[in-house]
């Protein structure tokens, strides 16, 4: 494929739709840059647990604030805070239960933001998380919002997280998912909502392939992209 426009494309969604796993297939397939918004708030998380800002099952919102500046998180495309791989550890347990109470914090929203818009600006990037098309880039010329069975999603991650190595069972991640969900839409500052303009994949009954094919007849139709 040559020529291959070079436009943003925004993917929120529910927990453990699959849009991460979804939009590193659309940037192998397209060489574009991934850009795991999540990621981002779950490094932050992992920050706050170490320098003592989350502890005893509470955030001091104000140190974990003061924590992220001049913190340095990048996207390689695995997360980094500094020169340390922290990909591996933002994903457990203990980092997913914070994750949506620290992601409601709107300074640590505005740090996200500010790296994301930098990082996106130039188009040829696929981004996912929960307020990319509504908040983030609310231009994207591509929205996408992923939905799935709730009891489909849990089993999607629960054998991701036990092949990983964490030890949990069906049942807590199913409710840290419902919990989540439940906490990322009723928020008050960039909550998740399908923007307007959004068209909606549900992917319960779907293999990847499947949400490619579909992905690539949008693009051909509404996007002029030539495959051959
Ligand atoms: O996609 P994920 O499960 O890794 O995201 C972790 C949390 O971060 C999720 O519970 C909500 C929050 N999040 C957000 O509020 N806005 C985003 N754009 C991405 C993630």
């Amino acid at each position: 494929m040559n020529n291959i426009p070079q436009i943003i494309i925004a993917i929120d969604g529910y927990s453990s739709t699959g849009k991460s796993s979804f939009a590193n297939m659309i940037a192998e397939e397209f060489g574009y840059i991934h850009l795991d918004s999540g990621a981002l708030y779950r490094a932050v998380t992992l920050h706050g647990l170490r320098k003592g800002a989350i502890a005893g099952g509470k955030i001091n919102e104000q140190e974990l604030v003061a924590l992220t500046e001049g913190l340095e998180v990048s996207l390689r495309p695995r997360t980094f805070i500094g020169e340390e791989d922290v990909e591996d550890l933002i994903r457990t347990m203990e980092v997913s239960s914070y994750v949506s109470p620290v992601s409601a914090i709107p300074e640590i929203r505005n740090f996200v933001d500010s790296i994301l818009r930098k990082l996106g600006e130039r188009g040829g990037v696929v981004m996912d998380g929960r307020d990319i098309g509504t908040t983030v880039f609310p231009n994207a010329q591509l929205k996408i919002f992923m939905e799935a069975d709730d009891e489909v999603r849990a089993l999607r991650r629960y054998t991701e997280t036990v092949k990983a190595g964490t030890e949990t069972t069906f049942d807590e991640v199913l409710a840290n998912l419902r919990d989540r969900d439940q906490r990322d839409s009723t928020r008050a500052v960039s909550p998740l909502r399908k923007a307007e303009d959004a068209v909606v994949l549900d992917n319960t009954y779907m293999t990847f392939e499947d949400q490619m094919e579909w992905l690539k007849e949008i693009l051909a139709k509404d996007f002029g992209f030539v495959f051959e």
